[in-house]
C-alpha cells in the first residue's frame, strides 16, 4: 500500500513537469544504485538465448532492473509492470523488448526476402503491422532493422538483413524504422534499435560471431550508410554487435560506439549490448573478467547490459574505485529513462497492454492478405527456359520435396511468435489454386544427411521421414512424378538452417535433395526449382539442368499461397535480388561492388594466367545482384544525360531512361540506377547502385524514368575519412540489374 502511495506521488509529481524535467525530477531522487538498476536488461523465461535471469521478481522490487526481454503476451508483460510499478520504491516502468524481425504473429517473409521487393513501401507496412500486433501485447521495443551488410551467404544471418549493397540497405534500414516508430504518441508505434553496431556482417569466413577486420576506408564506404540512415531515420535504440573490429570486440569499441555513432552520426538514443556480450569479452581475450568487461562496456559508451547483469554486480564498486564516473552512470541512466519516456510509459506504463485489443487483433485474419501481397513481391523467378513458367491450366502437378509441405519450416528464422497453424506450405497453396485432382505431393528424400544436425535443426523433426530410407522416398517420388505433366521440386533450407548461430560452409541444396533433383531431372518431365532457404544457394548445376527456378526464401505465413500466385502467373514476379548468387563456394565474398584490380578479367572472360580470375571458374556470379525476370520482357532504351559534364555547384545530374514492356502482359520492374567512379583519390568499387524505382509498365506500353543524382551520390570517404565529392570521369548505367550485359552506359565529368 505504502508503495502503491509512492507510485502515486511520484506519478503526480512527474505529470506536473515536462517531459525533460520529468526525468531530471526522477533522477534527482535516484540513489547510485537505482540508477545503475536502469542499465540492466533481464530475459524473461521464454527464452531464445541460453541464459535465464534469476529472481527476477525480487530484482524488480530492488529497483535492479531497466528492461525485460522475451516476455510474450500483454497478460504476462502486465504482471511483471505491475511488480515494477507498484513494488518498487520509484515505481519506474521496465520497457519490454523483443525481436520482432518479420512479424509479430503474422509472419512475413525474411527481411533479405523483403528486400528483393524493392519497394519500400511494402516493407513499411510491414514494419507497421508488425508494431500494431506487438504494440497491443506489451511490447515496448523492437531489435530491429539489422542493418548489416552481408556478402557472405555462408553466414546464416544474412537472411535478417537487406543483402549486400549500402544504399539499398540504408533505404530498407529507413523504412523499416518509419514502419516501427512512425509517431511515438501513436501508442501502435514503438522503439526501434539499430542493430548490429557494428559490421556484424563482415565476419571472416561467414562464421558467425566471427572477427571482422577491414579499412576505415571500406567500413565508412561499403558497410556504413545504413546504420547511419536508420539513426536518421530517428531510431530510439542501437545494439552494440558481438564481433570484434580492430581487435576490439565491439561491446568495448570506444571509436564506433561513441566516437562515431554519437559523435558522426548524432545518435541521442540508448544503446543495448547483444545478449551476454559483456561476459562474452572475456572469452574474446579483451576482458580478464565480468567486472573488468562491465567497466569497459560503459566506458566505451554501452547504456544497458542485455542480460549479463555485469553492471548491477559490478558498477557500483567500479564508481566507488574511480574506474566509471557518476556523470558516466548518469548519462546512461537518462538515455534510459528518456526512452521510456518518449514511449510514454510514465503516463501509462501499462500503454502497450492491451488485452482486449490485442485478443481481437491477433484472432483476426486482418493482415493476411497484407502478408500474401508482401510475399508475392520477394519471389526472384531466375530463369525460365522454354516458357515452362507460369504452370498451364489444367496440367498435373507433381509438388516433391521435402521442404514442400512442411508449412512450419516457411516462417524463416528469427520468427518469435508464430501462429503455427496459419502457415500455408506450397502444396496447399498449389492444391488451392489448381485443385487436389491436379496436385499430388511426395516428400522425396531427406532435408539433410546427418540426421543428428537434421533433427536440431527441424521446428519439429516428426516430420522428417526418418521413418522411411532414401531410397523408399525417392520412388514414391519417381512414381508421383511419372503420372505428373510438371514436377514443381520444392528444395532447400529449414528454418533454422539461416539466422543466428547457423552458418553453412557449403551452401548448395543440401545432397540428399540435390540427388533427388538429379533423379527427377532424369523422368525428362519439365521442372520448375522452387528453392526455400534463408540464403543464396549455389545452384550451378540446376543452372544447368534445370529449366526453370525460382528463389522463394522463407516468405511467412502466406509461403504457399504467394508461390502458388507467381508460379500461375496470376502475379508476374517482380522481385531483385539484392545478393549475388555465386557459382561456388569458393567465389565467396562475392558482390557487385567489388574494385578492380589492376590486372583486371571481365565477368565472363576465360582463364588467362597472370590476370585476376580463377583457372576453373569465371568471374561473374551465377545469378547478379538486381537480377530477376518477369513474364513480360522489358527493353531498356534512350539513357539521357542532362549534361555531359557539370561543376560540383551544377549539381544534381538528372538521368533519364526509357522502358518498353514489349509483351502482352503487365509487368513490374525495378529500373536501377549505377555509377562507377573511374579514378579517385582512392580506388572505387566497378559500380554503385545510386537510384532504383519500382514501376509498372503496362502490357506494350513505355514508361520514362528520371532519376537524379546529386552530390551525395558522387561523393565518399577518402583516405583521411572525410566525405569527398572529388572532380573526374564517372560512368553512368542503368538497366535491368549489375550485369554489364544489361546495363546502358553513358560517361559523366565532374569539372573543377
Ligand atoms: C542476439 C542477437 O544477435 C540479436 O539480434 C537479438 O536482438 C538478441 N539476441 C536478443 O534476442
Amino acid at each position: 500500500m505504502k508503495k502503491i502511495f509512492a507510485f502515486a506521488a511520484l506519478a503526480a509529481m512527474i505529470l506536473a513537469c515536462s517531459p525533460k524535467s520529468r526525468v531530471d525530477a526522477l533522477m534527482a531522487q535516484m540513489t547510485l544504485e537505482e540508477k545503475i538498476g536502469q542499465l540492466n536488461q533481464l530475459v524473461g523465461p521464454e527464452l531464445t538465448g541460453t541464459e535465464a535471469s534469476q529472481n527476477v521478481e525480487e530484482k524488480i522490487r530492488s529497483g535492479a532492473v531497466g528492461s525485460i526481454l522475451n516476455i510474450k503476451g500483454a497478460e504476462n508483460v502486465r504482471a511483471v509492470q505491475k511488480i515494477a510499478v507498484e513494488e518498487s520504491r520509484l515505481g519506474i516502468p521496465i520497457v519490454f523488448g523483443l525481436d520482432v524481425i518479420h512479424g509479430y504473429e503474422t509472419a512475413f517473409p525474411i527481411p533479405l526476402a523483403m528486400a528483393c521487393s524493392w519497394d519500400m513501401e511494402a516493407i513499411e507496412r510491414a514494419s507497421r503491422i508488425a508494431a500494431e500486433e506487438a504494440s497491443v501485447s506489451g511490447i515496448a521495443w523492437t531489435f530491429t532493422p539489422m542493418c548489416d551488410i552481408a556478402r557472405d551467404p555462408r553466414w546464416g544471418r544474412i537472411a535478417e538483413g537487406a543483402g549486400e549493397d549500402p544504399y539499398l540497405g540504408a533505404a530498407v534500414a529507413a523504412a523499416q524504422v518509419r514502419g516501427f516508430q512512425r509517431d511515438l504518441s501513436d501508442s501502435t508505434c514503438i522503439a526501434a534499435c539499430v542493430k548490429h553496431f557494428a559490421l556484424y556482417g563482415g565476419a571472416q569466413a561467414g562464421r558467425d560471431y566471427y572477427t571482422v577486420d577491414m579499412s576505415r576506408q571500406q567500413m565508412f564506404n561499403e558497410y556504413m550508410l545504413p546504420y547511419q540512415a536508420a539513426v536518421d531515420a530517428g531510431a530510439l535504440t542501437a545494439m552494440s554487435s558481438f564481433n570484434e573490429f580492430e581487435s576490439v570486440p565491439l561491446t568495448f569499441h570506444k571509436y564506433l560506439l561513441t566516437d562515431v555513432l554519437r559523435g558522426r552520426y548524432g545518435f541521442e538514443g540508448m544503446l543495448v549490448t547483444d545478449y551476454t556480450a559483456i561476459k562474452e569479452c572475456i572469452a574474446h581475450g579483451a576482458a580478464a573478467d565480468l567486472k573488468e568487461g562491465a567497466i569497459k562496456a560503459i566506458n566505451a559508451g554501452v547504456d544497458m547490459d542485455m542480460v549479463d547483469e555485469s553492471f548491477n554486480k559490478h558498477l557500483a564498486e567500479a564508481v566507488k574505485e574511480g574506474k566509471v564516473s557518476v556523470k558516466t552512470i548518469d548519462q546512461a541512466c537518462r538515455r534510459v529513462l528518456e526512452l521510456k519516456e518518449k514511449l510514454g510509459l510514465f503516463d501509462d506504463p501499462y500503454r502497450f497492454c492491451r488485452e482486449e485489443q490485442a485478443a481481437e487483433l491477433l484472432q483476426s485474419d486482418k493482415y493476411v492478405s497484407d502478408a500474401r501481397s508482401v510475399a508475392d513481391e520477394c519471389i526472384v523467378l531466375l530463369k525460365n527456359e522454354g516458357s515452362v513458367l507460369p504452370l498451364k491450366e489444367g496440367a498435373r502437378i507433381a509438388v516433391i520435396g521435402p521442404l514442400g509441405d512442411l508449412s512450419k519450416e516457411m516462417l524463416g528464422c528469427w520468427h518469435v511468435m508464430p501462429k503455427y497453424h496459419e502457415q500455408i506450405s506450397v502444396y496447399q497453396g498449389l492444391v488451392d489454386r489448381f485443385g487436389a485432382d491436379k496436385v499430388k505431393y511426395a516428400f522425396g528424400s531427406h532435408v539433410f544427411d546427418d540426421q543428428k544436425v537434421e533433427s536440431k535443426l527441424a521446428l519439429d523433426k516428426n516430420v522428417l521421414r526418418r521413418d522411411k530410407s532414401d531410397e523408399a522416398l525417392l520412388a514414391e517420388a519417381l512414381s508421383v512424378a511419372r503420372s505428373s505433366d510438371v514436377i514443381v521440386a520444392t528444395l532447400g533450407e529449414l528454418a533454422r538452417m539461416s539466422g543466428e548461430g547457423c552458418s553453412r560452409s557449403d551452401i548448395t541444396i543440401p545432397a540428399p535433395q540435390r540427388e533427388l533433383l538429379k533423379a527427377l531431372a532424369k523422368t525428362g518431365k519439365p521442372i520448375v526449382l522452387v528453392t526455400l532457404a534463408g540464403r543464396p544457394l549455389v545452384l550451378d548445376w540446376e543452372d544447368e539442368n534445370i529449366p526453370a527456378i525460382v528463389t522463394a526464401w522463407h516468405l511467412g505465413a502466406e509461403a504457399g499461397n504467394a508461390v502458388a500466385d507467381v508460379l500461375s502467373g496470376d502475379v508476374n514476379p517482380s522481385g531483385r535480388l539484392t545478393v549475388s548468387f555465386p557459382r561456388s563456394v569458393g567465389q565467396i565474398p562475392i558482390h557487385y561492388n567489388h574494385k578492380n584490380s589492376g590486372r583486371p578479367r571481365g565477368d565472363y572472360a576465360p582463364f588467362q594466367r597472370y590476370t585476376s580470375c580463377y583457372c576453373d571458374v569465371v568471374n561473374a556470379p551465377l545469378y547478379h545482384f538486381g537480377h530477376g525476370l518477369s513474364y513480360s520482357e522489358i527493353e531498356y532504351s534512350d539513357l539521357e544525360l542532362s549534361a555531359d559534364s557539370l561543376s560540383r555547384a551544377q549539381l544534381p545530374l538528372k538521368v533519364k531512361v526509357k522502358l518498353t514492356n514489349k509483351s502482352g502482359r503487365d509487368a513490374v520492374e525495378v529500373a536501377q540506377l549505377y555509377i562507377h567512379d573511374r579514378f579517385a583519390s582512392i580506388t572505387r568499387p566497378v559500380k554503385e547502385l545510386k537510384g532504383f524505382q519500382r514501376v509498372a509498365v503496362g502490357a506494350g506500353q513505355s514508361v520514362e524514368l528520371e532519376f537524379e543524382l546529386d552530390k551525395d551520390s558522387f561523393s565518399f570517404y577518402d583516405y583521411s575519412l572525410e566525405k569527398v565529392l572529388e572532380a573526374g570521369d564517372f560512368e553512368i548505367m542503368a538497366g535491368a540489374s549489375a550485369d554489364d550485359r544489361v546495363l546502358l552506359k553513358k560517361n559523366f565529368r565532374i569539372v573543377e
